[in-house]
């Protein structure tokens, strides 16, 4: 192959070359690359080498290119994240960003995200000069419309094309799936539901929204939404099933939260876990195709969508469900069972009275379920994978924990209130296995619970690892 240095171009075309690279925020080096790139457009290398690894692998996702279009809603900041998992996933992602999408997130965090330029104007001569809108719709595979506003909604299902975003989506053949988010009332609008109508009726695919709590002033419906991780799953899902659902026939039980033990029938122990890890993780497994039960304890968190919820208070009940929902392929006991209850919980409500001594509450132990399940001779799920919190000499009491409990996996995480771990949204896991201990970067909830699951699949297809 011929090799060709910027240094033998004329000074005229270098000029050039520096102007254009300038102004779309590339070196010169990589404005070569994109401009050959470009011009082997007609040849499409990506389709044939995703082409061919398809037929070596069946339904694939390398090389396979999502056209993003984030409208102008609050959670156009998830977006960010969807493109991280779209690229997990193999997928090379491009974005658009209506003008309203700009007044949330930047074109700069899309397509530094993304690993190229994003797009947001139908009228910049440059752009339509350099890919345009009918380029943009023709070298998609899928385009995904994340959030989807009413206002994207509206326009599409009427074939309005007064923008770059919805010129696009007037001009692609390829798939289109939406994500819609808005406000309850936004979503259960006449107008809206027959937008909805008209555009289920052209053939395109949903994803959501989710029931919960709006990112404004405290309000709750639907309307939320989807998890990146769902999108993601439901965008692999448009590209063959088999690749986007790992765990498709496995069954996987999941506990979260606190437990709740009582000290009268107003009063109770508790903890600060907030849920979300052990949440997290069972929208991923569901994600992922698996068939997901969900046992958790008292929660301020929406029901996940496609997951059998079982609410329980008490470790007690926690066990009892748990042992309800065998068997079970793999077990994740995320939740954080008080290790100790009120031995004798009043019946009636402990009255402070004048000139009595305080009460004293006697405490026993609960039952360990990570450990029940683990040692049980039948019915013991092949991957038991259990969480320690705590707050000093992490590796060490984990491994001590992971011979203990006798569980195949602990995720260890560190408590510390400097951590914000309990409660907050980001982890910091370290694995640990019989083999060792791994550290995992720090991430999100959703991050972590998508390492897992991505393991857990590895594991499953290879039973030695
Ligand atoms: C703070 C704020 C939040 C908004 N959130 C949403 C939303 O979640 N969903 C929605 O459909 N519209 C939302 N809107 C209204 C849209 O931004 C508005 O309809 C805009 O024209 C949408 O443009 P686009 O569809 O081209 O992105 C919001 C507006 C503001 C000011």
């Amino acid at each position: 192959m011929a090799s060709l240095t910027v240094r033998q171009l004329d000074d005229a075309l270098k000029q050039q070359l520096r102007l254009r690279a300038a102004r779309n925020g590339r070196s010169v080096e990589d404005e070569v690359r994109t401009i050959l790139r470009d011009a082997a457009g007609d040849i499409d290398m990506a389709a044939e080498a995703a082409a061919v690894t398809a037929e070596a692998k069946g339904p694939a996702t390398d090389g396979r290119r999502v056209l993003l279009i984030i409208g102008g809603g609050i959670a156009a900041y998830k977006s960010l994240d969807l493109i991280r998992r779209l690229k997990e996933r193999g997928l090379s992602v491009r974005c658009i960003l209506t003008k309203a999408a700009c007044e949330f997130i930047t074109p700069l965090a899309a397509g530094a995200i993304a690993g190229e330029k994003a797009f947001t104007d139908l009228f910049d001569p440059q752009h339509e000069f350099d890919v345009g809108h009918i380029r943009l719709a023709r070298e998609a595979d899928l385009i995904v419309v994340a959030p989807a506003t009413a206002d994207l909604m509206a326009k599409m299902a009427n074939g309005l094309a007064n923008d770059l975003a919805t010129a696009v989506l007037l001009a692609t053949t390829a798939k289109i799936l939406l994500a819609p988010a808005m406000n309850p009332r936004m979503w259960s609008n006449k107008a809206t539901q027959r937008n909805l109508a008209t555009l289920l009726a052209d053939g395109v695919t949903l994803v959501g929204p989710n029931a919960g709590e709006m990112a404004e002033s405290s309000e709750r419906g639907l309307g939320r939404m989807a998890e990146p991780l769902e999108i993601a799953a439901a965008a692999l899902n448009q590209f063959g099933a088999k690749a986007a659902q790992p765990l498709l026939g496995t069954k996987l039980l999941i506990t979260a939260g606190p437990t709740h033990e009582p000290i009268d029938p107003v009063r109770y122990i508790a903890n600060r876990s907030s849920g979300k890890q052990g949440y997290a993780i069972a929208i991923a497994a569901a994600a992922a195709g698996a068939d997901v039960t969900l046992i958790s304890g008292p929660v301020n968190l929406p029901k996940p969508a496609g997951i059998n919820l079982v609410t329980v208070e008490t470790a007690r009940d926690m066990l009892k469900a748990v042992e309800a929902a065998l068997p079970a392929d793999v077990a994740i006991f995320a939740a954080a069972v008080a290790d100790w209850r009120v031995a004798n919980a009043g019946e009636q409500k402990i009255k402070k009275k004048a000139g009595q001594a305080t009460p004293k509450l006697a405490l026993t132990e609960n039952p360990d379920i990570l450990a029940t399940v683990a040692h049980r001779t039948t019915l013991r799920p092949k991957l038991v994978i259990g969480f320690a919190a705590e707050t000093e000499d992490l590796s060490a009491n984990a491994q001590a924990k992971l011979a203990r409990k006798g569980c195949d996996w602990i995720l260890a995480n560190d408590v510390s209130p400097s951590t914000g771990i309990m409660g907050g949204d980001n982890n910091t896991i370290q694995l640990v296995t019989p083999g060792g201990i791994e550290p995992w970067p720090p991430q999100s909830k959703d991050g972590v619970a998508a390492m897992l699951i991505a393991r857990i699949a590895t594991a499953l297809t290879e039973p030695t690892s």
